[in-house]
């Protein structure tokens, strides 16, 4: 599509010079004498770049430009002023103008001037966009759960965000870390600054030393020019330090440092630098216990756990399964753009049932697989990996990990093993409810009073209970 441009100058020549040259390099050009009906166009449609006089009838260039950025802020403005009033010039960049050209001028230079103009204008639409989507990415809409475990996480996001605390996030891998810490950096008060990353596993001392402070100029063979570290990169936002159970004992001590102070020096470097950064950690072990083994300095993990957000394992929040499903199977449904709108109960009994080793990561590869294989628009057992549906049956139906909660509610768990105990019974029978009762020891009334209390739909089962 043509960029569109506004002229307006009361000098006739320039005027159609103007034009003629702009149309001849591909651009829509409007030209005009007067600001006033300068304005008037810019209210009925939209210009890329305006290019005006400063001195016009009428109104003031500057007034005019005002004008402009009012009506339209993402027009960028070139101003024409004439040779020795250079403060108008001045005036007219401190009121938003992208740049000027001074009379006489030639016109392959109003040209590069304006195509700057455009990129400019351009990028900045991009950069916006792109915010949007990075928004729209970690906005809380896209950390989903329901489970009295994920109302905590909400909770804690929201009253902690917008302070600068650090933050220590545990979880077994493919819990939601990296998502989370995105949702805390994205709903604080930096949002505008830098989100920066480092997973520290498998880094040594080093290497880890040197990605986080930087380096100066041949502090090391390799170290061929200066490189700022993932510190300094963070300043004005948050550092996301990834595996931070991995961070090598001696270097754990210039990490306590830099929480404690805000300052550090360049590997090879003299000049102290303080940064204002927000620390956010994540760990898939029990750093408590590796304080204990001697393995983690215990002055640095209390530093590092001001606050602290459990994401348990899937396996213990199985309320939140369903709703997970529905959530990407509408996202992958929309990226492969098939109409899968639904999954059948038994489908979803087998997603219920299984322990997810792999977490949410595991769950939403599964969905993305059914989806792909999907041929009409409900997701049925057929679809989804071998693994699963031909897997074997769990070995347990406890669905909590003792030894990691100091509390429990003992009817919401009796509940959820009982709901376990009838989908594996389930799966083991086909959903035959003749054997089902057997093996669960309960009159058939009984099992069909349950079976309807947790929604193991009875068509489901009669028909396979026919098949
Ligand atoms: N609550 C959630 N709602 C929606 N999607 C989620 C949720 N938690 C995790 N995911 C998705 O699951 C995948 C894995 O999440 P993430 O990378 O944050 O996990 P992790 O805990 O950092 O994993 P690892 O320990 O392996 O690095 C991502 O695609 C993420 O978008
Ligand atoms: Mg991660």
């Amino acid at each position: 599509m043509k960029s569109k441009i506004l002229v307006v100058d009361d000098e006739k020549l320039i005027r159609v010079s103007l034009e003629d040259k702009l149309t001849k390099e591909g651009y829509a050009v409007t030209s005009l004498s007067t600001p006033t009906e300068g304005l008037k166009s810019l209210q009925s449609s939209n210009f890329d770049a305006v290019i005006t006089d400063v001195r016009l009838p009428k109104m003031d260039g500057i007034e005019f430009l005002r004008e402009i950025k009012k009506l339209s802020p993402d027009t960028v403005v070139i101003i024409m002023t004439a040779y020795g009033s250079i403060e108008n010039a001045v005036t007219a960049m401190k009121e938003g103008a992208y740049d000027y050209v001074t009379k006489p001028f030639s016109l392959e230079e109003l040209i590069i001037k304006l195509r700057k103009a455009l990129i400019h204008k351009d990028t900045i639409a991009e950069n916006i966009l792109l915010k949007q989507q990075v928004l729209n990415q970690y906005g809380y809409d896209n950390v989903i759960g329901k489970s009295e475990a994920m109302k905590r996480v909400f909770e804690i996001i929201n009253t902690v965000a917008s302070r600068d605390t650090t933050i220590l996030i545990q979880g077994e891998s493919g819990t939601g870390k990296e998502l989370t810490a995105g949702a805390i950096h994205y709903n604080s008060n930096r949002h505008d600054g830098p989100f920066i990353k480092l997973s520290c596993a498998a880094l040594n001392k080093e290497i880890l030393e040197s990605e986080l402070f930087g380096h100066e100029k041949g502090s090391f063979t390799g170290a061929i020019k200066t490189r700022r570290g993932r510190f300094e990169l963070a300043d004005g936002g948050s550092i996301f330090l990834d595996d931070i159970d991995d961070v090598p004992l001696e270097m754990q001590v210039k990490l306590l440092r830099v929480l404690q102070e805000r300052e550090f020096e360049r590997v090879g470097g003299e000049e102290t630098i303080s940064i204002n950064v927000r620390v956010i950690c994540a760990t898939k072990k029990d750093l408590k216990k590796l304080v204990q083994d001697g393995k983690f300095r215990e002055d640095l993990y209390y530093r590092l756990n001001v606050v602290a957000i459990h994401l348990p394992p899937l396996r213990e929040r199985k309320e939140d399964i369903t709703l997970l499903v529905k959530y990407f199977i509408k996202k992958y449904a929309t990226r492969q753009n098939v109409p899968i709108h639904s999954i059948s109960q038994v489908a979803l009994n087998v997603l219920l049932l299984y322990t997810w080793p792999g977490n949410i990561r595991e769950l939403e590869n599964v969905i993305e697989h059914a989806v792909a294989f999907c041929t009409s628009n409900e997701i049925i057992p057929e679809n989804l990996p071998g693994n699963l549906t031909g897997g074997e049956l769990p070995t347990s139906v406890f669905p909590v990990e003792l030894s990691k909660v100091d509390s429990i509610n003992l009817q919401e768990t009796l509940t959820d093993v009982e709901e376990r105990l009838l989908l594996w019974a389930f799966q083991k029978t086909n959903g035959n409810q003749v054997r089902m009762a057997e093996i669960l020891q309960i009159p058939r009334t009984t099992l069909q009073n349950k079976l309807v209390k947790f929604n193991i739909t009875k068509t489901n089962i009669v028909a396979t209970e026919q098949s």
